[in-house]
């Protein structure tokens, strides 16, 4: 059973935060109207007050001049700004989790209602709430009460509002329910602490924990990225990462060959332009060996931490290159790889797929090669088809995307895809 049948959540600050966002719709404004950038202090003060106030109580602008200010802001803040919030780690979890356990779950924020379900459904969170109340169109400073007895339902139990500012603890005093005053938001904490919420959570463990007792760790998720040479694998892995954690995931990100101490030294020797006459076998074990290494040291205790594993190259790559580019038996390739088969297969592999030619072509205009990139074009047709082939073997696993399209299209695809597939697999 529950301790709270009702949580009402305040949103900026406790579900997510918006600071990035707003800091750079600030300066954005500023460097506009030409003026002085001020300090995080300062800048830290425009979360909260309406934004024309801000200006000019803290940038000494005239009411016209913080007018103006403000449509520059809008101008950054309305295409942009708004998804450069970042939601809190386990947030979406705990979410999730009370929704599960039969809560009824709303949000009450000071944001105008449409921006809060704007964001709400950018990331993924409506599905787990049954309500959102925040000022509509025209209306200006409702009070935190007034919003909590917008969302509050019949039957409602036992209740409770969470939230980083007095606002809310105050709120919640004045309807008669208990509260959570979260100190890791954008309230003063000796304020919040001050008005005497019911409980205190520095950090949103502490809040799952007052919320959901009992409630486990996240289930960690192991993703890896493959593609031909040159196909863009590293900037993709770069944004997805991103955007995951903004997303409120935590990501560790690692590569092959490498990812931990030994399996870095093996890199060393499998990349070198000198390769002391280095045979395909001895490439492919060597491979392995780094991967076995990297597979018990980092892959499977990260996944166990609940921590989704972005992992650049994996067993698919020996696959495609010492199996169908070097023309190494392919079962062979598979026996060596028995750890990676049997303990660590990845639950998605996100596939870049862009031809041999159009990779290669983008790779003489950019780095040096290495050893292996030295093999040419024929080399790199090989593996193209080898993993044209294993797309086709492990349509479940495999998500592929088109890498030839701008990388802001290929990260956002590749993100939907892989998002959709997280929420069906349960993965928070
Ligand atoms: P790297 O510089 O990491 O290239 P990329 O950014 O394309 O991944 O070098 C890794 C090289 O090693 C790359 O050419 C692919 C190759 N490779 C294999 O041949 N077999 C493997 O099992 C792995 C993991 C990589």
């Amino acid at each position: 059973m529950l301790p709270y049948q009702t949580v009402f959540f305040d949103l900026d600050g406790t579900i997510c935060d918006s600071q990035p966002g707003i800091y750079a719709c600030a300066v954005y404004a500023l460097e506009k109207m030409g003026c002085p950038i001020p300090d995080d202090a300062t800048l830290r003060r425009f979360m909260g007050p309406p934004l024309a106030e801000s200006f000019a109580n803290f940038c000494g602008m005239t009411e016209e001049e913080a007018i103006r200010a403000s449509n520059f802001y809008r101008e950054r803040y309305n295409p942009i700004g708004w998804k450069e919030n970042r939601v809190f780690p386990r947030i979406r979890q705990l979410l999730c989790e009370l929704k599960k356990r039969g809560a009824f779950v709303a949000v009450a924020t000071g944001k105008p209602q449409a921006s809060a379900e704007k964001i709400l459904s950018y990331f993924g969170l409506t599905q787990y709430l049954d309500a959102v109340a925040g000022p509509q169109n025209g209306e200006f400073h409702i009070s935190k009460q007034e919003l909590i007895r917008r969302a509050m339902p019949e039957n409602a139990g036992k209740c409770v509002m969470v939230g980083d500012t007095v606002g809310d603890v105050e709120g919640a005093r004045v309807c008669g329910i208990d509260s959570v005053g979260v100190l890791y938001g954008y309230g003063v904490n000796e304020e919040i602490m001050a008005s005497k919420p019911t409980h205190i959570a520095e950090t949103t463990d502490d809040l799952c924990n007052i919320l959901c007792p009992g409630m486990e760790k996240g289930k960690g998720w192991f993703v890896t990225l493959e593609g031909v040479d040159g196909c863009g694998k590293s900037t993709q892995a770069a944004m997805l990462k991103e955007k995951l954690e903004q997303f409120g995931y935590t990501v560790h990100r690692t590569r092959e060959p490498g990812g931990c101490p030994l399996a870095e030294e093996v890199r060393k020797m499998l990349l070198a332009k000198e390769d002391g006459g280095m045979c395909p076998e001895t490439e492919a074990l060597l491979f392995a060996a780094a991967r076995a290494q990297h597979i018990h040291q980092v892959i499977l205790p990260k996944v166990e931490e609940g921590t989704i594993v972005l992992c650049d190259r994996f067993v698919d790559s020996s696959i495609a290159y010492q199996g169908d580019a070097r023309g190494l038996e392919r079962e062979w390739i598979m026996e060596i790889n028995r750890v990676a088969l049997t303990k660590g297969m990845p639950s998605a592999t996100l596939y870049l797929r862009m031809s041999a030619e159009d990779a290669f072509r983008r790779r003489l205009a950019e780095s040096e090669p290495d050893r292996i990139e030295q093999m040419g074009l024929q080399f790199q047709q090989k593996i193209e088809q080898g993993y044209e082939q294993l797309m086709q073997e492990f349509p479940q696993r495999f998500v592929a995307v088109d890498a030839t399209k701008q990388p802001e299209e290929v990260a956002r695809e590749a993100f939907e895809k892989l998002f959709d597939r997280m929420n069906r697999e349960g993965i928070l």
